[in-house]
């Protein structure tokens, strides 16, 4: 389910948020992959939902990077717990948003975020008030 109202973006608990922060380059996108496979290790998720963690983490970092923000401009990447389930998100510089296509058989490319929608019971996006935006994925707290 795409969610598109900024005002249900989840909530972070007031610690415990778990932040990385790379500039916009294409090694960021494996350093962010590898920052959300530990964190989900350390919290004792299962394998099958560390694979969903790091598959979504890495459409969410190459899209900010290839769409959403200059060279050199920050990515920063958070994790974290909630009621619901564990939540990621990807913030970039761009107030520029996803505009996620329907999957056809056909392109080979503009579908990483239908793929995303598949996976996760709930993602979106929303703009920030220090600019840019962040787009998040809740997970299925188990696979
Ligand atoms: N972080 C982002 N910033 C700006 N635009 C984005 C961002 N992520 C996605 N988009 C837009 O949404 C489209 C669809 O994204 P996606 O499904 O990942 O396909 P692809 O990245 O292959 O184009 C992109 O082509 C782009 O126009
Ligand atoms: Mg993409």
């Amino acid at each position: 389910m795409m969610i598109t109202d900024s005002g249900l973006r989840p909530t972070p608990p007031p610690s415990g948020v778990a932040v990385l922060e790379v500039k916009s380059e294409p090694e960021s996108i494996k350093a962010a992959r590898d920052f959300v496979a530990d964190w989900f290790t350390e919290n004792a998720y299962d394998d099958d939902l560390i694979y969903i963690a790091r598959t979504v983490v890495t459409e969410l970092a190459t899209n900010a990077h290839r769409h959403g923000s200059g060279e050199d401009d920050p990515i920063t990447t958070r994790v974290f717990n909630t009621d619901a389930g564990p939540v990621i998100e990807v913030l970039d510089a761009s107030p520029e948003l996803p505009s996620p296509k329907p999957l056809t058989l056909d392109a080979l490319t503009g579908r990483g975020l239908a793929m995303v929608d598949l996976m996760v019971p709930a993602w979106g996006f929303a703009r920030i008030p220090e600019g840019g935006k962040a787009v998040w994925a809740l997970l299925h707290a188990h696979a």
